[in-house]
């Protein structure tokens, strides 16, 4: 009998495990999102989105690697160059976009210098929606990430400390501490600090993250999922 018991619960364990690890790549293979914007002078902004989870960009792209997309109404010789591709673009929107629900860019950040003049382009962004929590603490308090189940810990997927919009810790703000969004800082401290433990305190502070931009009121977010360790 004893032995039925520890084996049972061995079944019940394997069959959560199996379980959490189904719905979790389900999760993620199910949201894979593509989103194109053609660019144009009456059409700027660049929106990702996730509904659950967090951004996590794949691949993307300023410029043109196809004939079809962002055709209609261009002249042939526009859309003839499908080689146009702007170095770099995929990393600016993971500086931007990861770990975020939702992430705007505006494509004049893209146009110079100009990767191939003549050709209509277009900004295009394939991106998954992460199941992460995200976690965010103002600059002088504590961050908590903690994992509800016991035998669960934390896997930091982005940190960044510093500013990447006007609304987050803006209440009761001078607007001058606000303004610069360019404020990018992304560190692995949190991550050696964080991960594989059940729960982790940290100080969102220029103490432990240094000082990205004097001047500013800044933030520490984190995205992290809670994994079987
Ligand atoms: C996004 O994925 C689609 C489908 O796989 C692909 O055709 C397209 O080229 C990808 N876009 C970028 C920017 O890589």
């Amino acid at each position: 009998m004893p032995s039925c018991i520890r084996i049972c619960s061995a079944i019940v364990l394997f069959s959560k495990l199996f379980f959490h690890l189904f719905v979790f790549l389900s999760a993620v293979v199910d949201s894979v999102e593509q989103m194109t914007t053609c660019d144009s002078d009456n059409s700027n902004i660049h929106r990702l989105h996730c509904e659950v989870g967090v951004i996590a960009v794949d691949q993307a792209l300023y410029g043109r690697s196809s004939s079809v997309v962002c055709a209609e109404g261009r002249p042939s010789q526009q859309l003839v160059n499908t080689q146009c591709a702007r170095q770099g673009t995929v990393d600016a929107l993971r500086t931007r976009c990861n770990g975020k629900k939702t992430c705007v860019v505006n494509i004049n950040t893209f146009r110079n210098p100009d990767p191939c003049v003549g050709t209509f382009k277009y900004l295009q962004t394939n991106f998954t929606c992460f199941p992460a929590i995200t976690a965010i603490a103002c600059e002088g308090s504590l961050l908590q990430l903690f994992c509800e189940s016991s035998i669960q810990v934390i896997s930091v997927f982005n940190a960044e400390y510093g500013r990447r919009d006007r609304s987050t810790c803006s209440y009761k703000r001078p607007s001058n501490q606000i303004q610069n969004v360019e404020c990018l800082s992304p560190n692995e401290i949190v991550s050696n600090r964080c991960n594989g433990l059940n729960s982790c305190t940290i100080h969102a502070s220029n103490g432990v993250f240094g000082e990205p931009c004097r001047g500013t009121h800044k933030y520490l977010e984190v995205a992290y999922a809670c994994v079987y360790g």
